[in-house]
């Protein structure tokens, strides 16, 4: 990656004023003490980007998009950093920095360079497609119910039967074997040679958000292949548990909905934008995970899980439910039918849309119950049938514990749940006290579960993530604060690896003096963590009582830290040593001063 100094690009953040610089793109008109414009991220009709020249930051209360001067331009004009940094320099007429230019190996294997790689790919395999060796591809794809229109849209290619076809072309076009290694479209052989890692597969290839192809997937033709499908490994370009397939094209309908539809297969998504539901997203490959559902819970509030038909799509809605419940975000979950249009082979989305039309999705989809009705449907259905005592009393405690869960995390209240009681009651045909005494003692055992959850997000509030958003959010704002928590709190402390990796970059500012938001947002680390960079600044101004709030959150940390320590103690042999327990001890019964909302 073409690396820039911190000075030189602080030098150039400071040369460059947000608000003429998003100026140049958006009409801004004043509003106190901030500019208001059109959002450019998501089809805004009210003006809801708000740009601070007074903190040089912009921030989406609709769609969530917000960052710095650098943010702004690598996600308007969709550059990398390097690039974002490159174009403001040379429109402040700062030359650029000759000696900083970077070694060769380094540079080879830059993002950028990759997705000219990736990009070059997709193009390959396009052409393959439409070329007299992808014509029996071509009709597969057709047969599947794709138009043609669409196969283009979506960019869909055919991988040819042959050992070392891209390789080949690629390297004739400049790439390198690493290269090709990196972006994961090579493998290579023991005597060190590479070859394709797709080979005579459809191609669906994956874009992130700003429209980059970062990965490939790829279906066999062949229904004796033992892998259906085949996708890119992890590289620099693609993380699988942070991207969802088709986001890039369905972005602006989930913004504008306020709605999106989750679905687990490439040609479910597709077919899905394809006849009219335009609102959709696939997982890939992999589980739903909580980062998914932070990057979702940015667009739309609604989410609807639309899993296959068979008993593995259903056990995936069970554990997207679950993932889906400790965030804030209402989760619906729709069951495809098994028969529909006259068909009765139908499993998954892409064959009901097919078979039913949009119309009947779009119906499936608006009526989907939402997730905790949807699991006691499916629990009733199984208890009715269960044979014995025994897996009967399993069901419901399993049901019981999803009901404690969901009111732990806030995502049922009092009403609901004394609802699910008297229904669950009578079900199982004894007094209703019974389940709700049930119900209690689960819930001591969810809270001794859930109390310390170092793995935690960020959205499950609890009261070491509290402090350690707070600490950030006020220094953010207030850098004199530092002083304060210097000393006493380092970024290790912190147990949230993305605050944690925010932490680092703030310590180490506030190291060489200058804490300071912008040149925060302006360096390699800030720029990735922009958004919540941003979400942490506005909280904590929102809130206020900065100088509370730190004094606060630094003790709900230093308390933290000792019974983790303490813990560690036990857990070693030393701990017999009267001595150290009892000092231990001692530094952790330190008064409590409990201010800190939440701490306990
Ligand atoms: P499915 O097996 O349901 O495939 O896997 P599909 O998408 O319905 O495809 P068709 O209709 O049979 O052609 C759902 C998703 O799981 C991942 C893929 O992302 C796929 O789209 N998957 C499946 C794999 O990664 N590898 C596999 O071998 C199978
Ligand atoms: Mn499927």
């Amino acid at each position: 990656m073409a690396r820039y100094s911190n000075s030189f690009i602080n030098r150039v953040a400071q040369a460059n004023d947000i608000v003429e610089v998003v100026g140049q793109f958006i009409a801004l008109k004043k509003r106190g003490r901030e500019f208001l414009g059109l959002c450019p991220f998501h089809d805004d009709h009210r003006p809801s980007l708000r740009v601070s020249p007074a903190k040089q930051i912009f921030k989406c209360f609709v769609c969530g998009a917000g960052g710095g001067v650098f943010q702004f331009l690598m996600q308007y004009q969709k550059l990398t950093f390097p690039e974002a940094v490159r174009q403001l320099a040379e429109r402040a007429g700062i030359p650029l920095p000759r000696e900083q230019t970077p070694t060769q190996a380094d540079q080879s294997l830059s993002r950028e360079q990759l997705v000219k790689l990736t990009t070059f790919a997709a193009r390959y395999y396009r052409e393959q497609l439409f070329s007299e060796a992808g014509s029996a591809t071509l009709a597969y794809a057709r047969r599947r119910g794709l138009t043609e229109k669409s196969i283009r849209r979506f960019g869909l290619g055919y991988a040819p039967d042959a050992w070392e076809q891209l390789t080949r072309a690629a390297r004739k076009a400049g790439f390198t074997t690493r290269q090709l290694l990196a972006a994961g479209l090579a493998r290579q052989r023991e005597d060190g040679s590479c070859y394709d890692r797709l080979r005579h597969r459809l191609i669906f290839p994956i874009l992130n958000l700003t429209g980059e192809v970062i990965a490939f997937g790829g279906r066999a033709l062949d229904d004796s292949d033992p892998a259906k499908y085949l996708n890119s490994p992890e590289t620099p370009l693609f993380d699988k548990s942070a991207n969802l397939y088709a986001l890039n094209w369905s972005r602006q309908a989930i913004v504008d909905s306020g709605q999106v539809v989750v679905v687990e297969g490439y040609l479910d998504a597709l077919m899905c934008l394809q006849e009219g539901l335009p609102n959709v997203v696939a997982t890939l490959g992999t589980a739903l995970t909580d980062r998914h559902v932070r990057l979702l819970s940015r667009f739309a509030g609604d989410v609807v899980l639309l899993f296959d038909a068979d008993s593995a799509g259903q056990a995936a809605a069970q554990r997207a439910i679950e993932t889906f419940l400790t965030q804030r975000v209402n989760v619906r979950v729709a069951a495809v039918p098994q028969q529909a249009g006259g068909q009765d082979q139908v499993k998954d989305p892409c064959d009901y849309v097919l078979a039913a039309g949009g119309e009947a999705m779009r119906e499936l989809v608006a009526r989907a119950p939402d997730a905790l009705e949807y699991a006691w449907q499916r629990q009733r259905e199984a208890y009715m049938r269960a044979g014995t005592l025994a897996e009967k009393n399993a069901l419901l405690e399993e049901f019981l514990s999803l009901v404690v869960s969901c009111s732990a995390y806030g995502a049922i209240d009092a009403v609901h749940q004394g609802l699910l009681v008297a229904q669950l009651a009578e079900l199982v045909g004894v007094e209703a006290d019974g389940i709700a005494a049930r119900m209690r003692r689960l819930a001591r055992q969810v809270r001794r579960a859930t109390a310390p959850t170092p793995q935690g997000t960020y959205a499950s509030e609890n009261p070491q993530h509290r402090a350690e958003r707070w600490i950030l959010g006020a220094l953010l704002n207030e850098p004199e604060l530092f002083a304060q928590v210097a000393g006493k709190v380092t970024p290790a402390m912190f147990e949230d690896p993305a605050l944690r990796a925010v932490a680092e970059e703030v310590w180490q500012l506030a190291g060489s003096d200058r804490l300071e938001l912008a040149v925060l947002l302006s360096t390699e680390r800030g720029q990735e963590l922009g958004v919540l960079i941003t979400d942490l600044q506005l909280d904590a101004e929102r809130r206020g009582q900065l100088d509370q709030t730190v004094q606060d959150a630094t003790e709900v940390m230093l308390r933290r830290q000792q019974e983790r320590q303490l813990a560690e103690l036990k857990a070693r042999r030393g701990v017999r040593d009267p001595e150290v327990l009892s000092k231990v001890c001692e530094r952790h019964r330190q008064p409590d001063k409990g201010r800190f909302p939440g701490a306990r």
